[in-house]
């Protein structure tokens, strides 16, 4: 059982502080989320320097809330944690903290069926430190209410515009230090291009290298379907070592495609591939499945049943398999 400074109100975010006790090891400690909780030196509020993971939880007929793909989202956490060289967490502390925020979230609200929580994981490198001592990581769980779906969101699609990162394709393994595959706190640029692609008139982005790939959204993966040449249905997204964040919802999907028989490949993809598809999708956690109806303002096909059985298929949350480490299968096209 976690400890509790804060018994939440029905509605509010639920904060699970990760906070270190006796011995450095983290114990959960349900906090208010309205009151301050970082010092003013937090390296993640100063630098940037941190991760975090984004996961939705969905409620059962018995309200109660199970997060998905929990095994996908904990070793991606371990993977960024790795390339920033920062200690998180153990994976059993993250899910002892997730269970007792979603009891909390479910213990102060009427839940039905189907009603969704956005659960944060963030770690930051905590306050600054004085030389030889020890490394103080600031870590906490974030559960908020999210909306549902919206089923006219996704007839509707979304316009993206193309826009160059200004990185070239061999950067991940030029210049690890860029952390280019890690899901780390510095968003400000993911931020910026979404605030450019809506001031002109495009609802969201995909990313190309300066060497002019395909790469992802700054909040997504991209998947590209269409017909190889014997006419079978092939699912494709961009190859992860060209610098992109491994997708779960991607990989999920990946997972369930291949159960169904679908051939499936990862890129090099170029703008010339988005070109004949049957349907082009922006996929995350959270948002699910949102197809593009629109690229750089020229309209592209949107395939509303294709729509609905890829969402069916991250909605089912399959065990991804090995196609959340690699690039499994390339494409032969
Ligand atoms: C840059 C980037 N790519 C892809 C994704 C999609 O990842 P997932 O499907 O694991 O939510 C995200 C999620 O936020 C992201 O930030």
């Amino acid at each position: 059982m976690p400890s509790t400074d804060h018994s939440p109100a029905p509605g509010e975010p639920v904060l699970v502080l990760l906070t270190a006790g006796p011995g450095g090891a983290p114990t959960p400690r349900l906090a208010d989320p309205a009151a301050p909780h970082l010092t003013v030196t937090d390296q993640g509020a100063t630098r940037g320097d941190g991760l975090f993971e984004t996961a939705l939880a969905v409620a059962d007929a018995s309200g109660v809330f199970a997060m998905r793909k929990p095994g996908a989202h904990l070793g991606r956490l371990a993977a960024s944690a790795a390339a920033l060289l920062l200690p998180v967490p153990e994976a059993p502390v993250w899910e002892e903290a997730i269970a007792a925020g979603l009891a909390a979230y479910a213990d102060a609200n009427e839940v039905a069926e189907g009603d969704r929580l956005a659960v944060r994981l963030t770690v930051t490198r905590g306050p600054e430190v004085g030389p030889g001592e020890p490394p103080r990581p600031s870590a906490w769980v974030l559960l908020s209410p999210a909306a549902r779906p919206d089923p006219a969101e996704r007839r509707a699609g979304v316009r993206v515009l193309l826009l160059d990162r200004g990185l070239d394709s061999t950067v991940a393994e030029r210049a690890p230090w860029l952390l280019t595959g890690a899901k780390t706190l510095s968003y400000a640029v993911n931020m910026a291009a979404l605030r450019h692609a809506r001031a002109h008139g495009a609802d969201d982005v995909v990313f190309t290298s300066a060497d002019g790939y395909l790469l992802e959204g700054p909040t997504s993966t991209l998947l590209i379907s269409r017909r190889g040449a014997d006419s079978a249905r092939r699912l494709v997204t961009p190859l992860r070592q060209k610098g992109i964040l491994a997708g779960t919802s991607q990989s999920v999907i990946f997972a369930a495609a291949q159960a169904e028989g679908w051939a499936l490949g990862y890129g090099p993809l170029v703008p010339a591939d988005l070109e004949g598809a049957d349907g082009l999708w922006l996929v995350s956690s959270v948002r699910g499945v949102l197809p593009i109806r629109a690229v750089d303002g020229r309209e592209v096909p949107v395939d509303q049943e294709l729509t609905e059985l890829l969402q069916g298929w991250l909605d089912a949350d399959v065990d991804p398999g090995d196609h959340l480490t690699g690039d499994p299968v390339r494409d032969e096209h």
